[in-house]
């Protein structure tokens, strides 16, 4: 089955094709000629997901899956959510967005959170989405070198360390992107694999 991941990141292609196995013809954007940024529009992580793999299958013809994650502060009421990636501005800056939200949840004793990816796959016969997610809190200060993003503030639930202060194995044990992947996997392998 010839399948397209909807990204330029030939790292994510890499790995996701070693796990899916040679029954699976997997292609990033570029292995299927678009070049254009994907539109990304919607307020929800599961409306971009599926706006983005519906713009792949719409104009390339090839069923594709998409994904969107972010991080969800229950004391916000859910953000930074969708507006993770730039939630301090546009200069989309991790420092910057981990520095505004411990600025916000400072005074504030509820410090619970949670990441969550959607995985949207648009086929010709409809649309699936898979959903990951990993609970923890937010730490009162960064800690770790590792990671990107939120990961120096984020510990998950049952761990004494931040996702920043772990090797990519042990968070990929537990994270909600490795999560939301399973689930598309096992999808993929139960409906196309002989
Ligand atoms: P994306 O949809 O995977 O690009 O994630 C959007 C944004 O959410 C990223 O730019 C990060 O700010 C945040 N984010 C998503 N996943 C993680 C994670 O595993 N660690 C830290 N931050 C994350």
């Amino acid at each position: 089955m010839k399948v397209c991941f909807a990204t330029n990141n030939p790292h994510k292609i890499k790995e996701m094709g070693a796990i899916l196995g040679p029954s699976f013809l997997l292609t990033g954007l570029a292995d299927i000629g678009c070049a254009e940024e994907l539109p990304e529009t919607q307020s929800t992580l599961e409306g971009n997901a599926l706006q983005k793999a519906q713009y792949v299958f719409d104009h390339y013809q090839v069923a594709c899956f998409a994904d969107d994650s972010g991080l969800e502060v229950e004391a916000l009421n859910g953000e930074p959510g969708v507006d993770s990636a730039h939630y301090a501005g546009k200069q989309r800056n991790a420092e910057d967005n981990m520095n505004l939200l411990l600025q916000k949840l400072s005074g504030l004793p509820n410090r619970k959170a949670q990441f969550r990816t959607i995985i949207a796959l648009v086929e010709p016969t409809g649309v699936m989405l898979f959903e990951g997610s990993v609970q923890g809190e937010i730490l009162m200060e960064k800690r770790g070198i590792g990671g990107f993003g939120y990961d120096p503030i984020f510990q998950p639930e049952g761990y004494t360390r931040s996702f920043a202060e772990m090797s990519m194995e042990e968070k990929n044990e537990v994270s909600h992107r490795a999560r939301a992947v399973k689930k598309l996997v096992d999808y993929l392998q139960q409906t196309y694999s002989r």
